[in-house]
């Protein structure tokens, strides 16, 4: 019989499959703001482990979600916050057109509207069947919730509940006027769903480049570099030095430094070293576009901090606090949070 810890020792693909099959509930019954819930182009369905309160903020969440994405749709690449999170209209040609239509599938994907297509149903659940809630240490932060296998099947960890809500985040950190320009200060549980949402295939699609052989003579290989599209997971900074020490034996991990947190999503944005299609490729780029495109329209000021221009690029390439960025961490930063 397949348990579910033999589900978990097979090929993360194939596992993740099989459990979304096996564990799928029927629709959450929880319901609060019916008008809400009308409006919404797909359910939340499983639920696994959640208590009726931790369902009550999945669900607030969600319907909070669609309000983030809402206030982003009408792009406009003349203003800073368009090329802060995904790089000058010079930098990104014709990618632009990728960003737009992500963030019109993010808001069309659960905001129904007068549109009658139905999406698929997401599968929440609070058990970590991957257990990826506690794998890191205080330090490097703790995934506040992760998705499955490009799939719509996002977990939900304990640090999700602490977050608040998007009402609350934006009158709070705008009522503090040493704060109230640190876009990180809005943080909040749309922010955290938008993420993860961004993940899903039907939702998020970026620039996937492989190079290949071309040919070959006796000493040099010819290569070719073409593109394609898939899914999103998280871009990551490349030439930043790597804070793992080289011990050559099997601890010899590669730290990689993800795109997590307003810092790393700018500098994806604009480091010469980073393809144009990195930031667009990366879920919290949009997240926290969304989050400021919805405090501008509520309190009509675009929160800009951290500001990401230098003079000299290897300063920042060499500055581990920068590249950082403020504290709490929203997310493992040593991390995958899609499996
Ligand atoms: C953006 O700026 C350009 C050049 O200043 C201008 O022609 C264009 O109309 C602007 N677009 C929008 C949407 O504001
Ligand atoms: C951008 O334009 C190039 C050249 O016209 C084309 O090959 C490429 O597919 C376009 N990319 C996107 C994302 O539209
Ligand atoms: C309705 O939603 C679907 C998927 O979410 C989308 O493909 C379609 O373009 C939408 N239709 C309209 C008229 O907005
Ligand atoms: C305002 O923000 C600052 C900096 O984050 C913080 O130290 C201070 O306690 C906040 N003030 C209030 C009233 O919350
Ligand atoms: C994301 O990961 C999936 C699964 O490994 C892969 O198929 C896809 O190409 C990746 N997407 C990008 C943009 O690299």
């Amino acid at each position: 019989m397949l348990t579910l810890s033999t589900l978990l020792s097979l090929p993360v693909f194939l596992s993740t499959t099989i459990i979304a099959h096996a564990l799928a509930a029927p629709e959450l019954t929880y319901r609060d703001n019916k008008d809400d819930n009308d409006n919404l182009a797909a359910s939340l369905t499983g639920g696994e482990k959640c208590d009726k309160k931790e369902l009550k903020a999945i669900q607030e969440g969600f319907v909070e979600m669609n309000k983030l994405f809402q206030a982003s749709i009408k792009v406009n690449w003349n203003r800073s916050a368009e090329q802060e999170f995904f790089g000058k209209p010079e930098r990104l040609q014709n990618y632009t057109a990728m960003v737009e239509a992500n963030l019109l599938r993010a808001s069309q994907y659960s905001y129904l509207q007068g549109n009658t297509t139905r999406n698929p149903d997401i599968h929440v659940r609070c058990d970590d069947p991957m257990k990826k809630c506690q794998e890191c240490t205080r330090k490097e932060g703790k995934h506040v919730a992760y998705t499955i296998g490009n799939d719509p099947h996002i977990n939900f960890c304990e640090r999700y509940f602490d977050l608040p809500k998007l009402d609350d985040a934006v009158e709070k950190a705008a009522g503090n006027l040493t704060s109230n320009l640190e876009i990180m200060s809005y943080y909040n549980r749309a922010t955290a769903w938008a993420r993860q949402v961004m993940h899903i295939s039907a939702v998020g699609v970026g620039v996937v480049e492989k190079a290949v052989v071309n040919s070959q003579s006796q000493t040099t290989f010819v290569w070719t570099t073409y593109q394609y599209t898939g899914p999103l997971n998280v871009s990551f900074l490349a030439g930043v030095k790597n804070e793992h020490p080289d011990t050559n034996g099997p601890n010899n991990i590669e730290a990689l430094k993800y795109g997590y947190g307003a810092n790393r999503a700018k500098l994806l944005a604009v480091l010469s070293t980073q393809m144009p299609y990195d930031a667009l490729n990366n879920p919290d780029n949009y997240a926290l576009y969304a989050q400021a495109r919805y405090v501008m329209e509520k309190k009509g000021l675009y929160p800009n901090f951290p500001v990401m221009q230098f003079d000299d690029e290897m300063e920042v390439l060499s500055n581990e606090q920068l590249q950082d960025g403020a504290r709490p961490r929203y997310a493992c930063f040593d991390a995958l949070d899609i499996v």
